[in-house]
């Protein structure tokens, strides 16, 4: 079914296609706010990094108190960052040691340099007592919180594996009938995630377009067994009702967040890179990245095993074809991955050969 072809789309449709392409691949850009906090947090975790940013703070505290005329200074409240920095990296004992440690930088130890302008005994104490419960409490809150995110995240893993589980089950039944197993869809996964690492994909992008290979073709639930099991050429009314099936698969896959991949996938896993596919036109690199993986990965599945309407061929046979189809029908740099990827990998070939239906 991959190689049918389109006709000319209408600018307006093309239009509509292009701007939903560019939407979805914004979906994907994570605004950048978000990532420099993520970033923080992810250097934070090291406690490394998070002693030399507590160090830091308690000397840039120290010295805007003392340049600006020493105590009593409202700059002292500059104490606080380091404390709920330690609190939240080490927890709450964490905050109570940092209260104690910013209370003696700020009262004694300028003292016993001999500096002028600093506050007596009742002061220091006061200061250590506050900086050090609020640095024990915030510690405290932060500990609950962790084990409360932890909780629902641990919650929204099981849910969104059985939703996964309840999915797979469901392709596995689009794409089988009575022709394999579940097979094709592993296959897709493990080429489709292969071919995905060659491009730079990060670790939670690989898990996403593995689960999009593998749901990409679940709208063929509604395809009737007639014509998905035909040996013979269809007819166009029979085509008509094939190339509905990218869209019934990105409605099968709802409005959920976390299968924003797999939608796009769904829906265009038919285009071609030059524009020739079905079902919205999309060219080039407006096609997703995502999708055309897939593309070439469905492709190259198709080719090498049994199928109704054909006889597999070899691995090296199927291979040219996709070099032969590189710039009209595939990404031609993604051809050249998956070349690379197939005739490189001889683990890769005998995990296939396993999966495989001739
Ligand atoms: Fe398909």
């Amino acid at each position: 079914m991959g190689g049918a072809r389109t006709g000319v789309r209408s600018p307006g449709e093309r239009a509509q296609a292009l701007a939903g392409a560019s939407l979805a691949r914004a979906s994907l850009a994570r605004p950048s706010m978000t990532r420099a906090v993520e970033t923080l947090r992810i250097e934070l975790d090291d406690p490394a990094m998070s002693a030399l940013a507590i160090g830091s703070l308690i000397l840039l505290t120290f010295t805007a108190v003392r340049i600006t005329g020493g105590a009593p200074n409202a700059l002292m409240e500059l104490g606080y960052l380091p404390v709920a920095l330690a609190a939240y990296a080490f927890g709450w004992r964490g905050g109570f040691a940092v209260g104690v440690v910013v209370a003696a930088v700020l009262g004694p130890v300028p003292a016993l340099l001999g500096f002028d302008h600093v506050e007596g005994p009742a002061e220091w104490l006061i200061r250590l007592s506050v900086f050090a419960g609020i640095g024990a409490f915030i510690g405290t809150m932060f500990g609950r919180t962790t084990v409360d995110a932890s909780e629902i995240h641990a919650r929204l893993a099981e849910i969104q594996e059985r939703e996964r589980q309840s999915l797979l089950a469901l392709a596995t039944a689009a794409e089988s009938r009575d022709l394999d197993a579940g097979e094709h869809v592993r296959r897709l996964e493990v080429t489709s995630r292969g071919l995905a690492v060659r491009t730079g994909m990060n670790e939670r992008q690989l898990d996403e377009i593995g689960t999009a290979a593998a749901f990409h073709d679940i709208g063929k639930i509604r395809v009737p067994e007639r014509i998905l099991m035909k040996p013979d050429a269809l007819d166009p009314d029979e085509w008509t009702v094939v190339r509905l099936h990218p869209v019934w698969s990105e409605q099968a896959l709802g409005a959920g967040a976390h299968l924003a991949v797999a939608r796009e996938v769904a829906r265009w896993h038919h285009e071609n890179w030059d524009g020739s596919g079905y079902p919205d036109g999309l060219y080039g690199d407006r096609i997703p990245l995502a999708a055309r993986i897939v593309r070439i990965a469905d492709a190259f599945d198709a080719m090498t095993n049994r199928r109704p309407y054909q006889a597999p061929v070899s691995f090296e046979a199927a291979l040219e074809e996709l070099q032969a189809g590189a710039g009209h029908d595939f990404d031609p740099e993604l051809v050249k991955h998956f070349v690379e990827m197939i005739r490189g990998d001889a683990d890769l070939r005998a995990e296939l050969t396993e999966l495989r239906l001739v």
